[in-house]
């Protein structure tokens, strides 16, 4: 491993999810499926819809709610990243609109793409900016507005997604004891064809023809992915295990991407790490996209489920394929 001049510690965390609910009744009605089909198969039993507004909803009310728990005030962020890949607009990023949002005034930042792994991915730039030396205070958001790209007459994905926004903010220690120590990261554009949204871009740009084509929606062929998902997440927190020589035992949560309970399960299994050591939301709000790991941080540190010294593993798979795994020991009391 490299040396740094600083590790790169968790020192906040805020999250917002929207009050409306679909729940599994719900699709009964919109879709032929049901509520024991979809429970079963997936996990989930309801999802948070947002009505009004764009991500950066999400992600600003995230930051407040970051913000308001630790009395900071925003003008001491140095960096704000969103990850997301439901940007309110092509440009300006949402990463400018929540700046505004929030009065963050001495800040810059940007968007991050990378689908579901868009959290694990902006944790490691914001950790790397901290790392440096050169930043304090660096806010990483993950947002996704899912419900604006999901095509709700396709009962094999509409079923999966909910809203929501998370936070954490990263800050420099010199305790190397403490925060990220190490992360296994990877794309494989090979995975384009499989989960995607094919219009809009500069490659179909909106026409009659693209809104006609329903071009305009998240398209997924869910058993490929399925598989891919299975053995990325898998393996790679399993190699980061193994490369910072531990083990099950040693770890106190694993923290995945919320997809599918079932690949879930079988990364847990691979990591030898018992069910009752995964942090789980996908039951109550789907598959958020960006927001499911720093959602799930959230929730089990506001908890009281984890304690300063946790030894924490973060894993996710996505569109791209994106995919990793990161390491880090928890520092907050
Ligand atoms: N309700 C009822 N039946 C449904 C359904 C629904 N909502 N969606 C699909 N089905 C049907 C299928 O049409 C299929 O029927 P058939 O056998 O007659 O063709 C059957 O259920 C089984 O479908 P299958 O695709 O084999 O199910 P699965 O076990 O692979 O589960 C997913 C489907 C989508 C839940 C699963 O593949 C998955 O989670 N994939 C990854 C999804 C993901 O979230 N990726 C995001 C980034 S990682």
């Amino acid at each position: 491993m490299r040396e740094k001049r600083y590790n790169a510690i968790i020192t906040g965390v805020g999250m917002y999810v929207p009050e409306k609910i679909y729940d599994n009744a719900y699709f009964e009605k919109i879709v032929d499926t049901n509520d024991e089909w979809i429970r079963t198969r997936t996990g989930i039993k309801e999802r948070r819809i947002l009505d009004k507004g764009g991500t950066s909803v999400l992600a600003t009310k995230a930051a407040e709610d970051l913000l308001k728990s630790k009395n900071m005030s925003a003008d001491e962020i140095d960096v704000i990243i969103v990850a997301t890949v439901t940007p309110d607009m092509f440009f300006p990023a949402t990463a400018c609109l929540v700046q505004e949002n929030i009065g963050a005034v001495n800040a810059w930042g940007f968007d991050l793409s990378a689908a579901c792994s868009g959290f694990l991915f902006a944790f490691q730039t914001g950790c790397s900016l901290v790392e440096s030396g050169d930043y304090k205070k660096v806010m990483v958001i993950g947002a996704d507005k899912m419900s604006s790209i999901v095509d709700y007459t396709d009962r094999n994905n509409c079923i999966l997604f909910g809203d929501a926004g998370a936070a954490v903010l990263i800050e420099p220690t010199e305790d190397k004891n403490y925060g990220l120590q190490d992360s296994l990261l990877r794309v494989d554009g090979s995975g384009k064809d499989v989960l995607n949204m094919k219009g809009g871009g500069s490659l179909n740009p909106p026409t009659h023809e693209t809104v006609n084509n329903n071009m305009h929606v998240l398209f997924q062929e869910g058993k490929a992915v399925f598989k891919v998902a299975v053995k990325g997440m898998a393996d790679i927190s399993y190699d980061l295990m193994k490369k910072n020589n531990l083990t099950g035992d040693d770890i106190a949560y694993l923290v995945p991407h919320q997809a599918n309970l079932r690949i879930i399960g079988a990364t847990a299994e691979r990591m030898g790490i018992s069910q009752d050591k995964v942090m789980i939301n996908i039951d109550r709000y789907g598959n958020t996209t960006a927001a499911t790991i720093p959602s799930c941080l959230a929730e089990y540190y506001r908890a009281g489920k984890v304690k300063k010294g946790d030894k924490i593993i973060l894993s996710a798979f996505g569109a791209g394929f994106t995919w990793g795994a990161s390491y880090l020991v928890w520092s907050m009391d």
